[in-house]
């Protein structure tokens, strides 16, 4: 006998209560594709064989977290579950504030209403979409500094979802009074879930020392980057995870998050932050729209799931299955010559529709192309995430987004290796037959955030 690892991806957990899964004939599929105007965030769950539309709140939750949904307290104003949930945050993030918010985007709102508005600057790696619409709704502009490397899909870099410091330094020289603050997404969802790296957390942090600014994290994975920083930058490995989350939260001065997914929670989040005056207009925004500070939008038994669950998302031997159990669909992706974004992130893999689906131009929208296709072909549901995304601008115009991607989110602890096998199979089958695939033109179309409720038509 031995201690030596075994290949075998172990999911470090068994099944506790299951869902049933209901397959579709192809005739069924595209006959739900043409009722949901070809948007897939319009199909009813049950037409999803697969679903891997997000990782926001599809985990399942364990044992553990369903027995904090019982001991939830229901009181307005001091819950305990607000303390309990409280302490779990700040024992990772140490901020002096702590806001709950009823999902990341609450927080988003709030914050930005705050610090946005006309002529601002808003400087993140990449921008997630909501993130963005808060930031543009205000009239502040969101500008996405990523490091060059960041937009190449194929291109390695242990990094990818780093900022570029050099064009945030020259940002800051020559418009230091329009930036609010500087966000870093960890990891870089929209850019392909790449991880940051604390190099690169504290480089930006001196340039922002430097110029007077505050520095928020946009830390939903923050989890899966501190496990990417532990296994991929020189003088971590040793460094517990939870120590790794504090060093980064150590570096900023607050944070927007969205408890639905590295804290394995299906509703929630957080504004969590050090400046007292800040703080205090933030909550009184809470106030008018999330709800009193000990609750803010959420009941009592979710902030017990969210604390249960900021324990179990640093546990190592989670987060080894997590990231290894992602990259066993890429790789298998990659294998069958399909082009994916390298290396893989924590919590998806993406497909580069524009290299996947060359006959098209990006406003034939290749992403939501080759989503369509993986629907009707074997009830996988993905996520476009390029030009529909991100195409539109403010002032009306569309332009290319800078990658056209599909995301194969993997929701937490919910799918086992025989559901990634399928679907597999099922991507497999519809690259053999990419060339032949329609692009799409958009039928009707809301001012901002298009993707989740356009309509859309295949090309003849
Ligand atoms: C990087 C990032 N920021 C913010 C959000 C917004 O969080 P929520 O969906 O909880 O509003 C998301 C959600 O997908 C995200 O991935």
């Amino acid at each position: 006998m031995t201690d030596q690892p075994f290949g075998t991806i172990f999911e470090p957990f068994r099944i506790h209560s299951v869902e049933p899964l209901r397959l579709t004939t192809s005739a069924e599929r595209t006959a739900a594709l043409a009722a949901a105007g070809y948007n897939l965030f319009e199909l009813r769950a049950e037409e999803v064989l697969i679903d891997l539309l997000t990782d926001s709140g599809t985990g399942a939750m364990s044992a553990e977290q369903w027995a904090g949904i019982q001991r939830g307290n229901e009181a307005y104003a001091g819950a305990p579950s607000f303390y309990r949930f409280r302490e779990a945050v700040t024992g990772l993030f140490p901020f002096r504030h702590v806001l709950p918010t009823h999902q990341g985007r609450g927080a988003e709102k709030i914050l930005f209403t705050v610090v946005g508005g006309p002529g601002r600057i808003v400087p993140n790696n990449t921008h997630f979409d909501t993130t963005r619409a808060n930031v543009e709704f205000t009239g502040a502009q969101a500008l996405d500094l990523p490091i060059p490397e960041g937009l190449q899909p194929g291109r390695r870099h242990p990094f990818k979802g780093n900022m570029d410091v050099a064009a945030l330094e020259q940002l800051l020289e020559e418009q230091a009074a329009a930036v609010p603050l500087v966000m870093l997404t960890v990891t870089n969802n929209s850019g392909g879930g790449q991880p940051v790296s604390l190099a690169n957390i504290r480089a930006v942090r001196q340039v922002c020392d430097r110029f007077g600014k505050p520095l928020f994290l946009d830390a939903c994975r923050f989890a899966e980057n501190a496990w990417f920083i532990k296994t991929r930058e020189p003088g971590y490995a040793d460094t517990p995870v939870a120590g790794i989350v504090r060093e980064m939260a150590a570096l900023a001065d607050g944070m927007t998050m969205s408890a639905k997914k590295d804290p394995l929670a299906n509703i929630g989040g957080w504004l969590a932050l050090n400046d007292d005056s800040l703080a205090e207009q933030c909550r009184n925004l809470e106030i008018l729209t999330e709800g009193f500070p000990t609750y803010g939008g959420l009941a009592g038994r979710d902030l017990e799931a969210i604390a249960q669950g900021l324990h179990e998302c640093t546990d190592e031997g989670y987060l080894r299955y997590r990231v290894r159990s992602t990259a066993y669909l890429g790789e298998a992706l990659e294998s069958a010559g399909i082009p994916v974004v390298v290396p893989f992130g924590g919590h998806a893999v993406f497909i580069d529709a524009r290299a996947m689906l060359g006959h098209l131009d990006p406003l034939q929208y290749p992403g939501q192309a080759l989503a369509c296709a993986l629907f009707e072909e074997g009830g996988v549901r993905a996520c476009e995430i390029g030009t529909v995304m991100f195409g539109l601008h403010p002032d009306g115009t569309e332009t290319p987004a800078a990658m056209d991607l599909v995301r194969l989110a993997i929701p937490r602890r919910t799918y086992t290796q025989s559901h990634i096998d399928y679907v597999i199979e099922v991507l497999t089958r519809v690259a053999g037959r990419a060339a032949d695939l329609p692009g799409m033109r958009i039928v009707s179309q809301p001012r901002h955030l298009r993707h989740f409720t356009a309509r859309f038509a295949p090309l003849p």
